[in-house]
């Protein structure tokens, strides 16, 4: 039996999709998938020989999404840094996939190039970074990570006339790197992959989770004589907190060197003229990296790396081959500003989102965002016996409640009676459930309501503790 396309009720099988996406969308959701077992065992047949029809896949696919997805577009869907979509994103990524565009080249789908030039001006004036940075869009804030470093390792090693993509890393000259326990973990797995594992150099952070720029010059003063690329956050994502921007770039100049910022969602602060004191400087820096797909509320995978030097940018990431136009001039080729070759046409659901927003809007979902973040650390704080580890900045909460066990029951209890789904990490060697709050439907009513559930389950888990001994 064939199942080929010619056989596939196209206009049926999307008609199937769109009610279950309505559905989904207005189904009143939990705070954990309903049965990851069965969603296994529906998915993890032998692989078919004959193939299935369409109709007959979709179905299965329905009914184990329904019972195994993590319900994250849910407005109290805490863990990681979520973010949700919002549906002009939703709208605008279907036509992507129906169109099927592709960004590589502007030849291959100018429409797609286009948006990304637009999405590129509009970006850099609405998070205030120098007029000649590009923009390139990537799988996600790690590969944007990557993209910035091999940008400064470029920069860096071009001080000592040497031309990484002709002269390789083996005989390199030295390139000190500082970073910080806060560091995301991307990070060191960009610079592995970047031949720099051995030249990492880590500063002290202080009670809130800063770098220290004292620690960090000494550092850059020992390494003098080295490359040097300092590597900031903006947003650390356990507690949200913002490294001494300006400082930093004050090392970065008075050792010729480059300083990168990851600022997977702390970037956003930058579009609310109310919270943009918080990244005072943030526009000092060579490069940042970003997510679209995390607080701006894109559909994933949207990630942003932005970069003020875009000769060295261009350098870092040459690549040519015969059958690519990728040089003709006066057009914008996306693959020039990043790693991927083909990728998906990110920038379409990117620029629906930002037309639809405005600035106004975007700086509104920032603002409401850390709003309901303070509601929630506002709420527990009061509580006798929980803690809020560090203060709240953005959007990320660190609430404390005791031991990893408690800590663990009480994250489970909150999943299990729908309040919200936390995760949990641990900050400065203590346990912690994490609040990130970054979906559009998140408002401080909903803030409200968790807090309250939540110091309800805390109270009965501490309770059950007492009773148990
Ligand atoms: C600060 C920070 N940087 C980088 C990343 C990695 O981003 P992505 O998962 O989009 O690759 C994250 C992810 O949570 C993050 O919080």
């Amino acid at each position: 039996m064939r199942m080929f396309p010619e056989q596939t009720d196209t206009s049926g099988l999307l008609q199937t999709a769109y009610e279950q996406a309505i559905a989904h969308l207005g189904s009143q959701r939990g705070a954990r998938p309903r049965d990851p077992k069965r969603s296994r065992d529906l998915l993890d047949t032998a692989m078919p020989v004959a193939g299935t029809p369409a109709a007959v896949t979709i179905a299965r696919l329905v009914e184990a999404g329904t019972a195994g997805i993590q319900p994250t577009t849910d407005p109290t869907a805490f863990g990681y840094v979520f973010g949700g979509t919002l549906p002009v994103g939703i709208a605008a990524d279907w036509l992507t996939t129906v169109w099927d565009q592709v960004a590589i080249t502007h030849n291959a789908s100018p429409v797609t190039a286009q948006a990304e030039m637009v999405c590129e001006r509009w970006l850099v004036d609405l998070l205030g970074l120098p007029a000649n940075t590009v923009m390139g869009l990537t799988s996600g804030c790690t590969s944007a990570n990557l993209v910035g470093l091999a940008a400064g390792r470029e920069a860096q090693l071009r001080r000592f006339g040497w031309d990484v993509n002709r002269d390789g890393m083996q005989d390199a000259p030295g390139v000190a790197v500082i970073l910080s326990e806060q560091t995301h973990a991307s990070v060191p797995r960009c610079l592995h992959l970047l031949g720099l594992s051995g030249q990492m150099h880590y500063a002290r952070t202080d009670e809130e989770g800063r770098i220290d720029a004292t620690h960090a010059r000494q550092i850059a003063r020992r390494q003098h004589g080295k490359g040097l690329i300092i590597i900031g956050q903006v947003g650390a994502t356990d507690g949200g907190s913002i490294d001494p921007i300006t400082q930093l770039s004050e090392i970065r100049d008075e050792y010729e060197g480059w300083l990168h910022l990851d600022a997977a969602f702390g970037m956003w602060a930058a579009a609310s003229p109310e919270l943009r004191p918080l990244v005072t400087g943030m526009e000092k820096a060579d490069s940042w990296s970003t997510d679209g797909h995390k607080w701006l509320n894109c559909p994933y995978d949207c990630g942003m790396v932005f970069c003020a030097h875009p000769e060295v940018l261009a350098h870092a990431m040459a690549i040519g081959a015969s059958y690519l136009d990728n040089t003709t001039s006066n057009v914008r080729h996306p693959m020039n500003y990043r790693m991927e070759v083909s990728q998906r046409a990110r920038a379409l659901p990117l620029w629906a989102t930002l037309h639809h927003l405005g600035k106004t809007g975007v700086a509104q979902l920032i603002q409401q965002g850390c709003a309901a973040a303070q509601c929630i650390a506002q709420r527990l704080e009061a509580e006798p016996g929980i803690r809020i580890l560090a203060p709240v900045r953005l959007n990320q909460v660190l609430i404390h409640v005791g031991s990893h066990t408690l800590t663990q029951h009480v994250a489970e209890r909150l999943a299990a009676e729908r309040v919200g789904w936390f995760t949990t990490t641990t900050w400065k060697g203590q346990p912690a459930l994490r609040v990130s709050v970054s979906s559009w439907q998140t408002t401080v009513h909903t803030a409200e309501q968790v807090a309250e559930g939540f110091v309800r389950i805390f109270r009965e888990a501490k309770e059950g503790n007492q009773n148990h001994g």
